[in-house]
């Protein structure tokens, strides 16, 4: 048997249930404190701070200060500590996931995918440090030179979202700390631990007192959100959550003129050609919907099947689907995890409740899991989907897979963009001018071609319309941390 409680942990302090705040381990001015739950066994975990706008107010002085000095390191030496960061993360690969699947729910294997992913955010970083220059720019006036150079923005907020609470981290402090900003990170209330064990190892990868912060809290918009929107010494804020809260955050910000990168919401159009590899198509479809029990920003939550291989592709994802385990993530064996918390039960199955209204038929699952102990769904599959349904126009962010059939390339772009959000898609065909048509047409801004995963470190990752602004990971990645300086000289005398 494999690990399965904290009891297992190697090493037991990267365990940490308090907030931190100038390299302290610290709880909240109020004393008040809230409970972190796993989700497969409903069991308590840990009680931590709940902070508030005073913490908050702390910790941003507290990254402020140390901004002072961390500007003014070298690219190199910063490269040195997010690549120490990188390693010790894949050195406690088992600690690491151990945590995020009994705070988050999602499998040990999906879970050491996560710390791998995180940690190559690290490295990436690292080496986008010592590249991130300005340039010499050819000038009409002979008598003048140009050039540009780069700057940290400041204090940067980073805010990461429950499904994923390493990558995410790391994906925007990396780049953060790479740029030389100094941060303060605001888990999600479902998963502050697997932040807190990351903020144990950028300590001890170097990153020096107040560069990193961590403030916990359940409640994001009441008090810390609103402080770290308003304070005027942060100069940047980086969110991944709902459109719903990144458009208060964003209205928040106004006043201070925020640098801001939103990655929002998402209804990604997953579409099968009728030239589709049928293997490749389950393939794909599975890790696009079924990652993270369904639970992603860019999750295939329209699943758009040419005509002539619905019925195929349809019986052929059926059988796969029906193979996958679900259960706790610690077990052997488990594909789908329990989600993340009751209230996404309670809306797959408002989803499911209203597209069987409107003539959905339902050929898998379609109910929750009982007496598990935990929020566990049945992974469901619904048939002949249509527009007037819920799922068509909101996030289901569960393992319900809705097939909807069309009939034209034309068609199936005009359903795909018919929604307010474009955050990524996915296209199977076997047509390589059509991959090229389908991708340049769709209002998204990542699509994926014949695979299910659209995550790399070295992709920029983010959205079009309501989805967002901004680009996390990539060359892009690091520029959202950096201001332009121009400098313009007088060569004439
Ligand atoms: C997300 O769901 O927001 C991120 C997923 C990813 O980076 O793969």
């Amino acid at each position: 048997m494999g690990p399965s409680s904290l009891s297992d942990l190697k090493r037991k302090d990267l365990f940490q249930t308090k907030g931190y705040v100038n390299a302290e381990w610290v709880e909240a001015k109020s004393g008040k404190t809230f409970d972190v739950l796993d989700p497969a066994t409903l069991k308590k975990l840990a009680t931590v701070p709940e902070m508030g706008a005073a913490d908050t107010a702390l910790a941003i002085e507290a990254a402020y200060q140390a901004f002072k000095s961390y500007k003014n390191t070298t690219a190199r030496q910063r490269a040195r500590m997010l690549r120490k960061w990188n390693d010790l993360c894949l050195e406690h690969i088992d600690d690491l996931a151990l945590i995020l699947t009994l705070e988050n729910g999602k499998t040990l294997t999906e879970a050491k995918g996560e710390v791998t992913y995180a940690a190559s955010f690290l490295e990436w970083f690292a080496g986008e440090a010592e590249r991130a220059h300005g340039e010499v720019v050819p000038v009409a006036n002979p008598n003048q030179r140009i050039l540009t150079f780069k700057q940290p923005v400041g204090v940067a907020a980073c805010l990461a979202p429950w499904n994923f609470p390493i990558a995410m981290i790391t994906r925007k402090v990396g780049a953060a700390l790479a740029a030389g900003c100094t941060t303060v990170w605001k888990p999600a209330g479902e998963t502050p631990l697997s932040c807190l064990a990351q903020a144990v190892l950028a300590e001890e990868a170097g990153f020096p007192k107040g560069a990193i912060n961590v403030v916990t809290t359940l409640d994001l918009v009441a008090e810390v959100g609103k402080e770290l929107c308003t304070n005027k010494l942060v100069k940047k804020l980086s969110f991944t959550g709902s459109t719903r809260v990144g458009k208060i955050l964003a209205e928040q910000c106004a006043g201070s003129i925020k640098k801001l990168s939103m990655e929002l919401g998402g209804n990604s159009p997953f579409i099968v050609f009728n030239d589709a590899k049928i293997d490749t198509a389950v393939e794909a479809c599975i890790l696009a919907k079924l990652r993270n029990s369904g639970q992603t920003c860019v999750t295939a939550n329209r699943i758009l099947v040419q005509s002539k291989i619905y019925e195929e592709f349809a019986e052929a994802l059926t059988k796969r689907i029906k193979e996958l385990k679900v259960g706790n993530g610690t077990e052997d064996g488990v594909f789908i995890g329990p989600l993340t918390h009751e209230r996404a039960v309670e809306k797959a199955m408002i989803h499911i409740n209203d597209a069987k209204k409107h003539g959905g038929q339902v050929v898998l699952g379609g109910a929750p899991l009982e007496g598990m102990g935990g929020y566990f769904l049945q992974p469901t599959i619904i048939k002949n989907m249509n527009t007037e349904m819920l799922t068509t126009r909101e996030e289901t962010f569960a393992p319900v897979v809705g097939l909807y059939k069309f009939e034209t390339e034309e068609e199936a772009i005009d359903m795909a963009n018919d929604c307010e959000v474009g955050l990524g898609a996915f296209i199977v065909t076997e047509s390589i001018p059509r991959s090229w048509r389908v991708t340049e047409a769709l209002e998204v801004g990542m699509v994926g071609v014949n695979l299910g995963l659209l995550s790399a470190c070295e992709s920029p990752f983010g959205g079009v319309k309501e989805s967002g602004y901004g680009r996390e990971g990539g060359r892009q990645g690091i520029q959202e941390y950096l201001s332009v300086k121009s400098m313009l000289i007088n060569v004439a005398n």
